[in-house]
């Protein structure tokens, strides 16, 4: 179905985010758009959705592939004093647990094997459904955060990009009912606000505890990369800035601000989750 814009904003249920936004049938790229032209905007939560994009971005230079109309893809602008909330680095992560949150709370047949993977990248039974690109730019005393995310929806085998770090699916392959691409991002831009919320107000414990919901379980072996650099151990959690901490053979704690999990060799996931 074509995208909706009336059908999104009924089923809205946020005070700030997705109050203001745009839609686009195609543009290169939502978040070049909206760091280009975020003065046009009041709000925190103001967002930028398109049926396609020609160029869109992904982390690290890559590109971020979509077919027309089969995958939800849009960006949100979030305007910070840097000095009273939570380090930056949570804001990917609060993405990530957005969507996570919505599809395990809303979607039927929510999958067991749905897992965030730091920073930012969302698996269903190991293969990537989702992504997440922060991007931000400083203009006359404001710094302004873009937060850009694209979700494989109802892409079919043949429709997802075949040369990616990641397997790829969608949220159709892995099995879930979606009731429209409209409810599913009122419903995850009322969690993002939510969890904004406390990003704002610094409760970085909550944050913490929200994404453990979704991780991988404490002390599950895996490598991340860092630059040229490969680091293994085993998973420590999440530091009081965002950033990943592993825990080397030799007992040492790495934290890890930039970088990627290149492989996991102890898929153990928290039995609590079922
Ligand atoms: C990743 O590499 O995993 C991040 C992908 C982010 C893609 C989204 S789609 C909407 C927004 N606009 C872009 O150009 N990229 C992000």
């Amino acid at each position: 179905m074509p995208w909706n814009q009336d059908k999104f904003e009924r089923a809205l249920q946020t005070r700030r985010f997705g109050r203001e936004a745009v839609f686009f049938q195609e543009i290169d790229s939502t978040n070049r758009w909206l760091l280009e032209n975020e003065g046009r905007f009041h709000t925190a939560g103001a967002t930028v959705i398109a049926e396609h994009q020609s160029a869109g971005r992904g982390r690290l230079g890559r590109h971020w592939e979509d077919v027309f109309g089969k995958s939800l893809l849009f960006s949100v602008l979030l305007r910070l004093n840097k000095l009273n909330s939570a380090p930056l680095g949570f804001i990917p992560l609060i993405a990530g647990i957005a969507l996570a949150q919505t599809i395990s709370e809303t979607c039927e047949n929510s999958p067991k094997g749905l897992q965030l993977k730091w920073p930012n990248d969302l698996l269903i039974d190991d293969k990537k459904v989702a992504g997440v690109l922060t991007e931000s730019v400083t203009s006359k005393n404001k710094f302004c955060v873009v937060v850009g995310i694209g979700v494989n929806v109802y892409q079919d085998a043949a429709e997802l990009p075949m040369a990616t770090r990641l397997p790829a699916s969608s949220l159709h392959l892995s099995g879930l009912t979606i009731s429209s691409r409209e409810n599913l991002l009122a419903q995850i831009l009322f969690r993002f606000e939510k969890l904004y919320d406390l990003f704002i107000e610094c409760r970085v414990q909550e944050i913490i505890q929200n994404w453990a919901a979704f991780s991988l379980s404490s002390r599950s072996r895996f490598a991340v990369k860092r630059g040229e650099e490969v680091i293994r151990g085993t998973y420590e959690g999440i530091g009081n800035e965002g950033q990943l901490l592993i825990r080397e053979s030799n007992g040492n704690i790495q934290e890890i601000y930039s970088g990627e999990i290149v492989s996991e060799t102890d898929r153990q996931r928290d039995s609590a989750r079922g």
